[in-house]
């Protein structure tokens, strides 16, 4: 939201920049736009820290504009998934603001975990670690100026982790799912979902000094993916059921393997859940194809579609992770100092990859601006930095800022469109991006922007597609080949040398010019023989 286009001159992405900017949206071919958080809130996190669950935040708009929103996006065939963030409130929530003034042993302390310090207060209550660095644990000055307890945070400490045992956090969290169904919501996209239980008695995790938050690794861990998280998805796909229409839920859950994804999206629980195995695989044949094949295997026995994403406001946007040496991601942004990227190389992987991604059975997800190719900005000022890693990091990781600077939608000079001339948007915009604006490729037919209008628009009109299981070919080493049924054939060219891909059909849609062979770091759609 607050990077894709703001309507009021004040810098900042808005609902009313959203509205404007529908029809490019249904141009494109998405099916639906999940919005990140658009409640009031410091944005001490980019407003993943709520002050209040059933309001709109200021900068953004007003609830009758996000009911406007609604409107015009369902007259236009486009869904609204809205985000959820209830492992954490802000601290600034009137719940936090009565605990913290209530004192120890409230009721108001109870939503929350406020426990007593070890070594007589002065150390925290156990060695639990915080997603952006340090422990998990923040001290408070009690209402009478004394030092007192701690309470905990598995993010930032102006986000306070509630907890979910207590009955009227889960009350309230019903009424908050009512309220966004009930304005016409069509679906939720559940933050940070394995925080939300905790293991009882919150017992040392046995982190050692320095440890990092590296959730994937994680197994029997007392504050991420405990079991008992799976009581509070399936009270909300109930309430989520009870409603007119198809209502979704989008799980986000950094968990440790396919097998541990896939309990997030049992029959019961959430429809579908974010697949950052796939988010993060490097761009190796092989890599790639353990984790589609590792995914479908996984979702299978549970009956859940697979979803596929390449980049989102959490990781370093694809076309530099791709010209990098090291083509993986891990999450929370690059630590410093970032190695150095090739754009020409990363740009060409980065179309190959969207073709692939765009062929695989299931949902993808676009992040805004991939599809006009946009690099991670690098090189942001220190003095913008806004993401909480940096301090937290003691200026070691710069964070996610540089995936979320302000999209360029038209003009050639900052801030292209995005606000009015003159003012400058939130995080600042390279210089050089004239050539990636919206204006500049919808007249470019070579355009990243085209490629994925075209392979949207064919991903719904090839007849069969939807359905069609995914067949692997030998497509020879480093080539991922494989047909969707009769409708689409995929061949991704991960080699160095050019491949032979005669005898696949005609070619449907190219991510780069195909002189013959398939040239490396290029994808190819073909039509299936009879298909
Ligand atoms: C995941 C969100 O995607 C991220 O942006 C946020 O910082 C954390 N959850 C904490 O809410």
């Amino acid at each position: 939201m607050r990077s894709f286009a703001d309507s009021d001159g004040d810098g900042v992405g808005d609902i009313g920049g959203l509205r404007s900017r529908l029809p490019y949206l249904a141009d494109l071919g998405v099916d639906a736009v999940w919005i990140t958080p658009w409640y009031p809130s410091p944005m001490a996190d980019g407003g993943y820290d709520v002050a209040d669950y059933c309001e709109i935040d200021p900068r953004f708009g007003t609830l009758a504009d996000a009911d406007v929103l609604l409107a015009e996006a369902h007259a236009l065939g486009i869904r609204v998934i809205t985000d959820l963030v209830a492992n954490h409130t802000s601290e600034q929530h009137p719940w936090f603001v009565a605990a913290l003034a209530a004192g120890p042993g409230s009721p108001e302390r109870a939503r929350y975990f406020f426990r007593d310090g070890r070594a007589g207060g002065d150390e925290p209550p156990n060695d639990w670690i915080s997603a952006f660095g340090g422990r998990a644990w923040t001290r408070v000055r009690e209402p009478d100026g004394s030092p007192g307890q701690w309470y905990l945070h598995q993010f930032a400490p102006q986000q306070p982790d509630l907890d979910w045992d207590h009955p009227g956090v889960r009350e309230d969290f019903d009424a908050i799912l009512r309220f966004w169904f009930d304005r016409g919501i069509d679906g939720i996209r559940v933050d940070a979902a394995p925080a939300m239980a905790k293991a009882p008695g919150l017992p040392d995790a046995g982190h050692g000094p320095g440890a990092a938050f590296e959730s994937r690794t994680w197994v029997g861990n007392p504050h991420w993916d405990v079991d008992g998280v799976h009581d509070i998805l399936r009270r909300w796909r109930r309430i989520g059921d009870s409603y007119p229409g198809d209502r979704v839920f989008v799980t986000e859950a950094v968990v440790n393997g396919p097998e541990r994804l896939s309990r997030y999206v049992r029959p019961d629980e959430m429809h579908t859940t974010f697949n950052f195995d796939y988010l993060t695989a490097p761009w190796d044949a092989g890599a790639l194809r353990r984790v589609i094949d590792g995914t479908l295997a996984a979702l299978a026995p549970v009956g859940a579609p697979a979803t596929w994403v390449l980049s989102s406001h959490d990781e370093t946007r694809h076309v530099t992770r791709f010209g990098r040496a090291s083509t993986g991601a891990a999450f929370g942004g690059a630590a410093l100092p970032a190695s150095t990227t090739d754009p020409v190389l990363g740009l060409r992987r980065a179309r190959a990859a969207a073709l692939l991604t765009l062929a695989l059975p299931g949902g993808a997800y676009v992040y805004q601006g991939e599809e006009l190719g946009l690099p991670e900005v690098e090189d942001l000022p220190e003095d913008a930095l806004q993401d909480p890693t940096w301090e937290r990091s003691g200026h070691t990781v710069r964070g996610r800022d540089g995936c979320r600077v302000p999209l360029p939608w038209d003009g050639d000079r900052p801030p292209f469109g995005f606000t009015d001339a003159g003012v400058a948007p939130w995080l600042p915009q390279p210089a050089g991006w004239a050539a990636s604006t919206v204006a500049a490729q919808l007249g470019d037919p070579g355009s990243t922007l085209a490629l994925y209008r075209t392979a949207l628009s064919l991903r719904r009109s090839l007849p069969r597609l939807a359905d069609a299981p995914l067949t692997w070919l030998d497509g020879g080493p480093d080539v991922l080949a494989f047909d969707r049924g009769t409708a689409l054939r995929c061949v991704v060219n991960l080699s160095a040398e050019p491949v032979d891909v005669t005898g696949h059909g005609s070619v449907l849609l190219a991510s780069g010019p195909v002189p013959g062979r398939l040239p490396p770091d290029t994808a190819a759609w073909f039509r299936v023989d009879g298909g």
